[in-house]
C-alpha cells in the first residue's frame, strides 16, 4: 500500500508545496484529483513541479511536433526527479490565422501568465516554434518569474525544389514575380508549396521564427546550441531531455527568469540578432519581454548597440543559406564566439554558466555559412532607428536587407489609406507610379489594422515588376516578415490611426529618406501640418466588443513594444486568493 504524503522539509521549500504539501481537506483535493492519472503518492513528496508549457496545435504547422517533443522533456524531468506536468497555451499559427497572430501575441502571454501563476508549478519549460509562440510565452513567463528556460522546436530540413534549395516564407514573395517574370505555371507553385516545407518544424530561412530560437539562446535561455538543431534531427530530443534534467535543477536552485534576464542580457542579443541579420520582428517582442520584465530597454538602443555590429551569418532572406546549413556550419555558438569583443560575455545563463562559458571556443566547420568576425559577410549590419517629422517616436528599417542606392532618397509620395486600398489600386496600369516613388501605406499598425500585421513589404506594382524593377521605398506603420526583404520602413510611430503624422501624407508628397543620417522626413511646412492635423478625422475603431475591443483600447505603440499598457511589468508567482 502507498503511504500518504505528510508535510516534510522539502516541501516547504517548494512553491507547490502549497498544493501538494499539506495534510488537510485542500492538500487532499489537489492531490487526490491529478491521482485520477495514476500517479504515485511519491510524486507529491516535495519534488519540484515542472509545467510544460506546450504551443502545440495541429492548427500552427511549424509546432505541429511539440507533443511528442514534450514526452522527451518528461523524460529528462523524471530523471532528475521531478514532477512534469503538461498543459496547453494559445498556439498562434502564422500562416492560418487571420487577420494576423500579432493581434493575439498579447492574448498568448495573458494566457501564458495567468496558467503558470495559477497553477502548482515550481518551473516552467516553454515549448516554442512558430514566430509569436517565443515572445508570447516568454511575456507572459516574465511577468510571473519563476525559474523558466525555452525549448526551440528547431528550424524544417532546408526547402527543395528542382534541385535548388528553396527557403521558406522567402519563396512567398517571389510568387507574384515568378509568374509574372519567370512565366511560372500553376503546377510549377503547386510543386514549390510541396517542396519548401518537407518536414516538421518552423521557416528555416532567418526569419521571425529562427531569429526568436537564436534571441532565448543570445538571451541565456536555452540550452547552449539549441536554437539551431533541425526540429527532426535526433539531437533535437538529446537537447530537450537535457532541458527536462536542467529545469528541475533550475527550481531546486530557484534561478528565476529575472536572474537571466538582465539588461546585459538583453544588449547580448541585440548584438547577436545584429550578426544573424535576424528579423525586424526582433525589435518588437524584445522590448515587450523586457516591458515584462522591468529592463529599461528603448527603441533607440538597438541601433546604438546593435547597428555598428557586423554580420556574420550568410543566411536567407538577406544572403545565401537555411538554418540546417547554419546548424551543420556550427550554429549561434560559433556566432556568440566570434562576437566576444562586443558581448558581456560574463552573463549568467540558465545551466548556470556564463555565456562565454558556454560558447568559448567552438568550431565552425563552414567559414562561407559563418564568417570570421575579421572577415564578415558585411561590415555592419544590425537596425537602423529613424527620426524626424514622419515618425516622432522612430522607425525602423533593415539596411542589411535593403537596397544600398535606396538609402539615401528623396521621392514622391504614392499614397494607400488602407490594405484593401492597396491591393485595389496597386496593378492598375494607370496608377501614376514609377521606380523613385515612395510607396506609404497607412493604418496597418497597432490599433488601426488592428495588430499590426506583416504586410509593411508590399508587393511592387506589376507594372514596375515587368520593367525588371525589383526594389522601391516602402513606408508603413506595419510590420514585415522576418523571411522578406527590400528598402522598407517600418514600425513607424505614432501610427496613422492614432493621429501620427503618417496620417497626414498625401499623394505628390516629397519624403525624404536618409538612413546614414537616420532621418524621414516629410517635405511641408509646418503650417501646412498643422493645417493637414487639424482638418484629419480618425478612423472608426475596427471593434466595439470582445478581445479585439480589448486590444484596441490598451495597445501601445510600436516603438514601446505593442504590449497592453495593462500586462506591461510583472505580478510575480504569488496567488492572490486562495480557497483557505
Ligand atoms: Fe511558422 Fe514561419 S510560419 S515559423
Amino acid at each position: 500500500m502507498e503511504k500518504r504524503t505528510d508535510e516534510t522539509s522539502a516541501h516547504k521549500e517548494m512553491r507547490s508545496a502549497d498544493w501538494f504539501g499539506k495534510s488537510d481537506k485542500m492538500g487532499f483535493v489537489h492531490r487526490s484529483w491529478l491521482r485520477n492519472q495514476g500517479y504515485p503518492s511519491d510524486y507529491f513528496d516535495g519534488r519540484p513541479v515542472i509545467g510544460i508549457c506546450n504551443t502545440w496545435s495541429e492548427l500552427t504547422p511549424c509546432n505541429g511536433h511539440l507533443r511528442e517533443l514534450a514526452e522527451v522533456v518528461k523524460r529528462g524531468v523524471i530523471e532528475a526527479g521531478g514532477f512534469p506536468l503538461e498543459f496547453p497555451v494559445t498556439s498562434l499559427g502564422e500562416t492560418i490565422m487571420r487577420p494576423t497572430t500579432m493581434l493575439f501575441r498579447n492574448l498568448a502571454a495573458m494566457d501564458t501568465e495567468e496558467s503558470i501563476r495559477a497553477n502548482p508549478l515550481d518551473g516552467v519549460v516553454l515549448l516554442t516554434g512558430c514566430d509569436k509562440t517565443t515572445p508570447s510565452t516568454l511575456m507572459g513567463a516574465c511577468s510571473v518569474d519563476l525559474p523558466t528556460l525555452v525549448i526551440p522546436g528547431g528550424p524544417m530540413l532546408n526547402g527543395r525544389f528542382r534541385g535548388e534549395c528553396l527557403g521558406s516564407g522567402s519563396f512567398n514573395w517571389m510568387v507574384k514575380e515568378k509568374t509574372i517574370v519567370e512565366s511560372y505555371s500553376a503546377e510549377d507553385i503547386l510543386e514549390a508549396e510541396i517542396g519548401v516545407a518537407r518536414s516538421a518544424g518552423h521557416c528555416m530561412t532567418m526569419g521571425t521564427a529562427s531569429t526568436m530560437a537564436c534571441m532565448v539562446e543570445a538571451l541565456g535561455l536555452t540550452l547552449p546550441g539549441a536554437a539551431a538543431i533541425p526540429a527532426v534531427d535526433a539531437r533535437k530530443k538529446v537537447m530537450a531531455q537535457l532541458s527536462g534534467r536542467r529545469i528541475v535543477q533550475m527550481a531546486k536552485e530557484n534561478l528565476k527568469l529575472s536572474k537571466v534576464l538582465t539588461r546585459e542580457a538583453f544588449e547580448n542579443a541585440i548584438i547577436v540578432n545584429a550578426a544573424i541579420g535576424g528579423s525586424t520582428n526582433f525589435v518588437i517582442h524584445l522590448l515587450a519581454i523586457a516591458g515584462r520584465i522591468g529592463v529599461n530597454l528603448q527603441l533607440e538602443d538597438f541601433d546604438r548597440i546593435g547597428s555598428k555590429i557586423p554580420l556574420l551569418a550568410n543566411l536567407k532572406p538577406a544572403g545565401k543559406y537555411l538554418m540546417e546549413d547554419f546548424y551543420y556550419a556550427g550554429g549561434l555558438p560559433v556566432v556568440i564566439s566570434q562576437l566576444k569583443q562586443y558581448l558581456h560575455n560574463d552573463a549568467v545563463t540558465i545551466n548556470g554558466q556564463s555565456l562565454g562559458e558556454n560558447n568559448h571556443a567552438p568550431v565552425c566547420y563552414n567559414q562561407d555559412v559563418i564568417a570570421t568576425i575579421d572577415k564578415p559577410v558585411q561590415q555592419q549590419a544590425g537596425i537602423a532607428v529613424l527620426k524626424g517629422n514622419l515618425c516622432e517616436q522612430g522607425a525602423i528599417i533593415k539596411p542589411s536587407a535593403a537596397n544600398k542606392e535606396l538609402m539615401q532618397h528623396r521621392g514622391r509620395a504614392v499614397v494607400f489609406d488602407t490594405i484593401e486600398d492597396y491591393h485595389a489600386r496597386i496593378d492598375d496600369p494607370q496608377l501614376d507610379i514609377d521606380e523613385a516613388c515612395v510607396i506609404v501605406l497607412k493604418n496597418v499598425g497597432p490599433v488601426g489594422y488592428p495588430g499590426m500585421p506583416e504586410v509593411g513589404n508590399v508587393d511592387l506594382p506589376e507594372k514596375l515588376l515587368r520593367k525588371g524593377i525589383r526594389d522601391m521605398i516602402r513606408i508603413s506603420d506595419g510590420r514585415m516578415s522576418g523571411t522578406a526583404a527590400g528598402t522598407v520602413v517600418l514600425h513607424v510611430s505614432p501610427e496613422s490611426a492614432v493621429g501620427g503624422t503618417l496620417a497626414f501624407v498625401h499623394d505628390g508628397d516629397m519624403i525624404e529618406l536618409d538612413v546614414a543620417g537616420r532621418r524621414l522626413h516629410l517635405d511641408i511646412t509646418d503650417e501646412e501640418l498643422a493645417r493637414r492635423r487639424a482638418a484629419w478625422q480618425p478612423p472608426e475603431p475596427m471593434a466595439e466588443r470582445g478581445y479585439v475591443k480589448l486590444h484596441i483600447d490598451h495597445v501601445q505603440q510600436a516603438h514601446l513594444g505593442a504590449d497592453m499598457d495593462v500586462l506591461r511589468g510583472g505580478s510575480g508567482s504569488k496567488v492572490t486568493r486562495d480557497l483557505h
